[in-house]
């Protein structure tokens, strides 16, 4: 195997694995704490938690490729997710998304160095339309005008704590 959990991570499993019944209850979070580490959830990284749970790798790829919020390729150092559904969609997302492709310089569903930009759907933020989630923060409303100003402002952030 080539992946290891780091110590910190190895740590946090553990007090994880208390507050659980049995080790698969513990799947979904184990699985988040993978992603945090390596980024994204790679096969490797399937084979790591399965032997970490003690559980067949079958489970842990299932759980991994069922939920959205996990992954399967690798995304750039900001993970852009604008919600197109409906309150988003009338409240302007499609011009928050198309100010993010320009900015980004690519489209949705694309990766490059510095993004990976997801047209999604509801972020459970309907209320605060246009709903985008960037990495694991929520930013709302974001209307078109307001994208450059954000983007430039995370990957200052990003590259000051790289
Ligand atoms: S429709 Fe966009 S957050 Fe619900």
């Amino acid at each position: 195997m080539s992946l290891e959990f780091s110590a910190e991570s190895k740590e946090r499993i553990a007090a994880l694995l208390q507050k659980y019944p049995t080790k698969m209850a513990a799947t979904l979070p184990v699985l988040w704490i993978a992603q945090e580490q390596f980024g994204w959830v790679s096969e490797d990284a399937v084979r790591l938690v399965a032997a970490t749970l003690e559980v067949p790798e079958s489970h842990v790829h299932g759980v991994a490729t069922f939920y959205t919020m996990y992954n399967k390729k690798p995304v750039g150092r900001l993970h852009i997710q604008v919600c197109t559904n409906i309150s988003c969609m009338l409240c302007g997302s499609d011009g928050t998304l198309e100010a993010f492709e320009k900015r980004c310089g690519l489209k949705a569903g694309q990766t490059n160095e510095d993004f990976t930009l997801q047209e999604v759907e509801c972020l459970a933020a309907c209320g605060t339309a246009p709903a985008v989630q960037i990495n694991d923060k929520y930013y709302e409303p974001v209307q078109a005008d307001d994208v450059p100003a954000l983007v430039d402002r995370l990957l200052a952030e990003t590259k000051e704590g790289a």
